[in-house]
């Protein structure tokens, strides 16, 4: 049997050979891994506003969704098969998911986009498909048997909530016991069918399309352009048809656009603003009884700060990116900045210096941060 998260492969060859590539079952990837909350917690979690979940069912062979947040009550109603309830972003609600989470830091943090958790029932799942994210499927309790396929077919049942594949031509199957991993690229087609009670986690990867970035720079450019001058046209010819538009207008509005020119440092901007902006329904909560400035330095010299579960902080040369913000600064108070970044939680504050603690003590008073070892569990 292989051992380690990727099956005894150091982290720079499953990069090389395998991420975006081609799929990896690892065998006890996470030995004795039974999962990190019960169907019971996620049920819970399901019920909650500032969480997003999804029960999909199978009817009479029509898929079926609804979106949460659930009453407890509905789970009870539910048939004893064929269903599932999958939660998103389970790593905002539960410390012991960035843990997991952290496991995954051979790929850049500018690339992960949450953990979801799913719950199904013998026979449950969500019909075969393909995501358009690289995703690393964890079984946690229960036995899930995954079937995948290199198809390039990618048409869809018509007229489905959901995204089901048309015609699923199953290459390979397994079934995953708890600790088993599965890591598919983008695009693989895959059908998980749980065969008892069982629990899976998938630690997805984003990765936006070029439609979507582009949309979302123009988004930024509009704050971040300045043209100078006017239209004019002094030298207007007579016009015989004056609803049409001339070609020295066109001429003229043509090369003012040419003029939006943007940089290197404009792209970095934009692309830490965009990936580290909280979801739309993510929500920061202040400290309700804040500690003062100085108490707070205190605290955080002492036992360590971290981020809140939803922060996403990332950075790039000279600026600091922090849930949609950024902050410049200078080279030392950046550095410790950096590293909390990297590793979301710092056991000791003692190498800040003077500017980077105020700046943990504004994010503190925002919610971004919070003196390490707080409890932050499913209740917070
Ligand atoms: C699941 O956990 O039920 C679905 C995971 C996936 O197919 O992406
Ligand atoms: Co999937």
């Amino acid at each position: 049997m292989k051992i380690g998260l990727l099956g005894g492969l150091s982290p720079r060859n499953f990069l090389r050979d395998y991420w975006q590539k081609k799929p990896l079952l690892v065998r006890g990837a996470v030995p004795g891994f039974q999962g990190l909350l019960t169907p019971g917690d996620l049920m819970d979690l399901a019920c909650r506003e500032d969480a997003q979940s999804r029960l999909i069912a199978q009817k009479n062979g029509k898929w079926q969704v609804r979106h949460g947040p659930f009453t407890l009550r509905s789970f009870s109603r539910l048939p004893k098969t064929q269903w599932a309830l999958l939660v998103q972003d389970v790593n905002h609600f539960l410390p012991a998911a960035r843990d997991l989470l952290l496991k995954f830091n051979f790929i850049p943090h500018s690339r992960l986009d949450d953990l979801m958790v799913s719950y199904a029932p013998s026979e449950g799942g969500v019909g075969p498909h393909f995501d358009s994210y690289d995703v690393f499927l964890l079984q946690g309790m229960g036995r899930r048997v995954w079937q995948i396929s290199a198809q390039r077919d990618k048409q869809l049942v018509e007229g489905a909530s959901i995204k089901i594949l048309r015609e699923f031509r199953a290459e390979q199957e397994w079934v995953l016991e708890p600790g088993d991993m599965l890591y598919l690229p983008p695009g693989y087609a895959h059908n998980g069918v749980a065969q008892d009670n069982c629990m899976t986690y998938s630690i997805g990867f984003r990765a936006p399309s070029y439609q979507e970035l582009a949309t979302q720079f123009l988004v930024y450019l509009q704050d971040h352009v300045e043209i100078k001058g006017m239209y004019g046209d002094p030298g207007i010819a007579l016009q015989a048809n004056p609803g049409r538009i001339s070609a020295a207008m066109l001429d003229q509005a043509g090369a003012a656009l040419e003029k939006i020119k943007w940089t290197r440092a404009d792209v970095e901007h934009f692309i830490g603003a965009y990936l580290t902006e909280p979801k739309p329904h993510i929500f920061f909560v202040p400290p309700p009884d804040p500690l003062t400035e100085k108490k707070f330095i205190h605290q955080i010299k002492e036992n360590g700060l971290q981020l809140d579960l939803k922060s996403r902080m990332l950075y790039g040369k000279k600026t600091i990116f922090l849930n949609g913000d950024a902050y410049t600064g200078g080279a030392i108070a950046r550095r410790s900045l950096k590293m909390l970044a990297d590793r979301l939680i710092l056991s000791t504050a003692k190498h800040l210096n003077d500017e980077a603690l105020a700046l943990c003590y504004q994010w503190y008073l925002y919610g971004y941060i919070e003196i390490a070892g707080q409890p932050a569990g499913i209740g917070a």
